[in-house]
């Protein structure tokens, strides 16, 4: 009783009033003091280690923005001994033109801190994260050229044990018409790699392969997209063997009994192994398919159990589609200013990414956003490395994005690149129509280990 009288105590008496019981009293004081201490506590903790971690950051912008600032110092810094065919862009001198160049009109190719020169595809340096992608000696090599068609369009997939890349030539331009489907040809990464040059070899043609524009591994066979041609021959997705005769097979040509528009592009979602295609409307613009009767959107396929579905919509011209390493990120490139034939640089030539829902049934694409807007034609083929770094085939080569959508760099070819295909560690393929580029450097293609697939040695 005597530590009743305690201020202590006239604080407890407080306390009985407020939890009418007496024994209560002092177990709920230390339990106020307790709690109260313990918010305190924490909150402390939370807040230093908020504040650490914003310092983190804050560090790690300041370095980042400092590689950009406009001081010799900064630049030279990391920028010393940069090989002979990489250009740095510097972003601040791009803020504001000087008065005697002239503005950049929509369908050109801006070319800053160097002027371009067709003999001679460089990497265009924007941030030091590009660095760690293009290693001590990369290089551009021109591996393959012909000049009386667009052989290199468009599909090209890389078929690790023979180490052959496979293309088609591009749907609707000659050889091809609304009388002839296009041509699929490929050639050897061996033999490249031993003369410097790669024989391009035409494959008669397949007979359920009409106006090919996409193509992916699918398991140990090819899996080639196909735009359709008149309404005779329905876009289709089909199954090739990577070895002569190539016997090919038809998996998907309806949605509900309708014909597709034109099938564009494909990849294989990597741990469902769903097939997810875009059905733009080229082959109405190109004037070998019926006008469109379904919007232009994605589908996702399961060629095991069947089933198709729509993933996700509102597109001006859905064209590559992509998936992050781990399967958790789409990405798509709408096309839409290559529009009716024509160019209009108003619609997107956008990049967006999605979250695929989990649910590996499911797997609908969510929370749309841009991922980056491309300002050199249209964003067309999309690839992705082993960390998760997005290659866009463009207008003027291949944009390298960070994974939040940074702009790393370009391997800037000056002419339009529709697709790209990884070949395995340290190389990429580089489609430009006429021509056939292979870029060696760090990156890594996102693996094949789900197809069990090894490269021929
Ligand atoms: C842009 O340049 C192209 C080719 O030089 C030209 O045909 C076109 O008219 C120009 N457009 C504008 C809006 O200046
Ligand atoms: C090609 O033919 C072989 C032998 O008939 C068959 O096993 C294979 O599935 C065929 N491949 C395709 C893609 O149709």
């Amino acid at each position: 009783m005597a530590r009743a009288q305690t201020p202590v105590a006239a604080r407890t008496r407080q306390g009985i009033k407020l939890s009418n019981g007496n024994n209560k009293s002092r177990v709920d004081l230390k339990a106020i003091v307790w709690r109260t201490l313990s918010i305190v506590i924490l909150a402390s903790l939370v807040n230093y280690v908020t504040s650490w971690r914003y310092k983190q950051k804050k560090a790690a912008y300041e370095a980042h923005a400092g590689t950009h600032a406009n001081t010799a110092d900064a630049v030279h810094d990391w920028t010393r001994g940069l090989p002979k065919n990489c250009v740095l862009v510097d972003w601040k001198s791009l803020g504001v033109r000087n008065a005697q160049d002239p503005w950049k009109n929509a369908t050109e190719i801006f070319t800053p801190g160097h002027t371009f020169s067709h003999a001679e595809p460089v990497f265009q340096i924007f941030d030091r994260g590009f660095l760690d992608i293009l290693g001590d000696a990369p290089s551009i090599q021109l591996i393959a050229e012909n000049n009386a068609y667009m052989f290199a369009h468009e599909a090209p997939i890389w078929y690790p044990p023979t180490d052959e890349v496979f293309m088609c030539s591009n749907a609707g331009h000659p050889p091809s018409s609304l009388e002839r489907t296009n041509v699929l040809s490929k050639l050897s990464l061996q033999e490249a790699a031993a003369k410097g040059t790669a024989t391009v070899t035409e494959i008669q043609p397949i007979p359920t392969l009409e106006m090919t524009n996409g193509g992916t591994l699918f398991m140990d066979k090819l899996l080639f997209v196909n735009s359709g041609r008149g309404s005779t021959f329905p876009p289709t997705l089909a199954l090739v063997e990577p070895l002569p005769p190539y016997n090919s097979t038809v998996i998907l040509d309806n949605y509900f009994g309708m014909q597709f528009n034109s099938l564009n592009d494909a990849k294989v979602h990597p741990v469902s192994k769903a097939i997810f295609f875009t059905d733009p409307t080229y082959g109405d613009v190109g004037n070998f398919r019926p006008p469109p009767q379904l919007p232009r959107q994605v589908y996702r396929f399961d060629a095991e159990t069947g089933e198709i579905r729509v993933v996700a919509d509102g597109f001006s011209m859905p064209n590559g589609p992509a998936f992050s390493p781990d399967g958790r990120t789409a990405y798509l490139a709408d096309s839409g200013s290559a529009w009716k034939g024509g160019y209009d640089s108003t619609r997107p030539q956008t990049i967006y990414a999605f979250d695929v829902d989990s649910d590996l049934r499911a797997q609908t694409w969510l929370n749309r956003r841009v991922f980056a807007y491309v300002d050199t034609g249209i964003p067309d083929g999309l690839v992705l490395d082993t960390k998760g770094n997005l290659y866009a085939a463009t207008g003027d080569g291949v944009h390298v994005f960070s994974p939040r959508g940074i702009l790393l760099g370009k391997i800037f070819i000056g002419s339009t690149s529709a697709n790209i295909a990884f070949a395995g560690k340290g190389r990429l393929v580089v489609l430009a129509e006429t021509k056939v580029f292979l870029v060696k450097f760090a990156a890594e293609g996102m693996s094949l280990d789900f197809w069990g697939m090894s490269r021929a040695s």
